[in-house]
């Protein structure tokens, strides 16, 4: 691993909502088992992340509820940090862009970009919804991409040919919450001058080496048609207040502060924990790595506006080092839409299944990571049922068993190899690099191929070595069996660490080991664990009944049903 420190981040969630499992995939969950696996290797990691609460969307929203901004954001906040606890997310700081430390730290970079004269006054031309009565700034005005045709781009970005737009671009604009043409109106905004900071952006993203294709794709094409100014207040009331001259009726455009809570919620962290300059050895250290994990939708803000911001602000602070990028997960063959009510939310989930680590399993198995996946429960149904519970499960519990009924719990040693255990072995200590060699790249869904085969090929062991019938006739041969088969459990508790903790931990547990001190070397250190005493295992997994497919509609129903009684009223349906 290139770096031993590591601010790890997941997208902000705005918070008018709770997450589906495409959010959940997409940045949350997959950042989750990155920053669990960089732990794993010895790292010193922070996984911050926070409620993106500010921005039209949420002051529409409580508009129409009839009530303060603040008070759906308080309640969703609460609500949806709760969520996250229960799906495992092993957050160091989940904190909101509403936390004095964010609003601070926003107000006083702001002030640092202007006075480096990076940020001027225009004129610009804002859609106003004379119906809404309300400014729309960018995403809520759509209509066809000048640059594509795409007929439902927004006036921020067009999702079909990813080129950044401004509203006035659209042809024939409409206003999201009323679909009534806007009319146009000239007021005073504050830009950011990215055409000025063009050369160090794009300098930064050819130096780049580990930069996935389609981030550095996205990003050079849109770095091609030339960086222009792009303003960075709104009329908004719900915001944080631009700092600059004469500003003072303006907030800070939404994109602009939520990025730069990577950092605030590192400084507020730090903070918490008394130990206030501490923030900077992850920042600004060239020894410290920062990985952002994010939807598609998402890269330009990543991959151009932060590195262009902290560029500007001439402070010195580390330009992402990783940014993971997912296509598009859909839910049996359509997108997610909370309107037509297509998709699993978070908490439905664990009303169906209230362990998390069925969901964060199947998950990474359907991670979009190289081309839009689909989540369907036919799928769902084979990844816990074979893969889960046939391949991994039952080969953990059959090697232990094995090591129970044979050998009292006390794990052989083995003094007799033939080839086929040298092949075993090899596989485990080869499983164990390329996991790595994936996870490094953050290509988890390609890791959780290599737990598959080598349990697989365990499975494979030990129907060819039968240790049940060696251990009457060649008792040698057996603990051979049973070693590489204990040790080979070892490893996949290990891989599974990240994925699914609370079964890894239950492994380690029947394993005898301390939990606390597991660390994974992707060396050979692993074959030369010595053998102790295992416990008697329970099974790791329990599979869905043959009904499951059938009665999926009702289960939803019900979960559906559930979750929403327990929903704070601003996240109801
Ligand atoms: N709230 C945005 C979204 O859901 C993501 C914001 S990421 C941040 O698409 F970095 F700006 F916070
Ligand atoms: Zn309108």
């Amino acid at each position: 691993m290139r770096f031993n420190k590591w601010v790890v981040t997941s997208a902000w969630p705005y918070i008018n909502t709770v997450p589906h499992l495409g959010n959940m995939i997409g940045s949350v969950l997959s950042a989750d088992v990155f920053a669990r696996y960089l732990r794993l290797r010895g790292c010193d990691v922070v996984l911050v992340s926070g409620s993106d609460e500010h921005g039209t969307v949420i002051e529409v929203e409580a508009r129409r509820k009839g009530i303060e901004p603040q008070k759906l954001t308080d309640d969703a906040h609460e609500y949806v940090s709760k969520l996250f606890r229960a799906w495992g997310i092993s957050y160091d700081n989940y904190t909101r862009t509403e936390s004095e430390v964010h609003k601070e730290f926003v107000s006083d970079l702001m002030l640092k970009i202007y006075e480096r004269g990076f940020i001027d006054i225009r004129e610009q031309i804002i859609p106003f919804c004379d119906f809404d009565r309300i400014y729309l700034p960018d995403r809520f005005v759509v209509g066809t991409c000048p640059h594509c045709g795409y007929e439902d781009a927004r006036g921020d970005q067009c999702d079909s040919c990813g080129s950044l737009l401004n509203p006035e671009e659209l042809i024939s604009p409409k206003c999201v919450f009323c679909h009534n043409k806007p009319v146009f109106k000239t007021t005073k905004h504050w830009f950011f001058r990215l055409d000025k900071i063009e050369d160090l952006v794009k300098d930064w993203l050819e130096k780049h080496e580990y930069l996935d294709g389609n981030v550095r794709s996205y990003a050079t094409s849109w770095i091609k048609m030339g960086l222009k100014p792009r303003s960075i207040t709104r009329d908004n009331k719900w915001g944080i207040k631009a700092p600059f001259p004469g500003a003072d009726e303006k907030t800070i455009y939404v994109w602009f502060e939520a990025l730069l809570g990577y950092v605030s919620a590192t400084i507020e962290l730090f903070k918490m924990r008394g130990l206030e300059d501490k923030w900077h050895e992850y920042w600004f250290n060239k020894e410290s790595g920062t990985a952002y994990f994010i939807g598609k939708d998402n890269i330009p803000f990543h991959a151009i506006i932060l590195p262009a911001m902290l560029l500007a602000s001439g402070e010195g602070y580390n330009l992402p080092t990783l940014i993971s990028s997912t296509e598009y997960l859909m839910f049996e063959g359509q997108k997610f839409s909370k309107s037509r009510r297509v998709g699993i939310w978070i908490d439905e989930a664990l009303e169906i299944l209230p362990d998390p680590d069925y969901w964060r399993f199947t998950l990474i198995r359907m991670r979009p990571e190289e081309r839009d996946t689909n989540f369907s429960w036919a799928e769902f149904m084979r990844v816990v049922n074979s893969e889960l519970n046939d391949d991994i499960g039952n080969y953990i519990h059959r090697v232990l068993t094995f090591i129970n009924r044979f050998y009292n719990g006390v794990v052989p040693t083995a003094s007799k190899y033939s080839t086929i255990d040298y092949e075993f072995r090899d596989k485990i200590a080869s499983s164990l690099r390329s996991y790595c060699q994936h996870m490094d790249f953050a290509k988890m869904k390609a890791a959780s191929d290599v737990i598959l085969e080598l349990a697989r090929a365990g499975n494979q062991y030990l129907n060819t070595k039968e240790p049940w019938t060696k251990v009457k006739t060649d008792k040698e041969d057996a603990s051979t069996t049973l070693y590489l088969g204990f040790i080979s459990v070892y490893a996949l508790g290990l891989m599974l660490f990240p994925i699914i903790p609370n079964t890894a931990m239950r492994i380690f547990r029947v394993l005898n080991q301390d939990v606390n001190g597991i660390k994974l070397n992707c060396d050979e250190s692993l074959l030369n664990i010595p053998p102790c005493k295992v416990g008697k295992p329970e099974p790791l997994f329990k599979k869905l009944d043959t009904n499951f497919l059938q009665n999926v509609d009702a289960i939803i129903a019900e979960a559906r049903r559930k979750a929403q009684s327990k929903r704070p009223d601003v996240l109801k349906w």
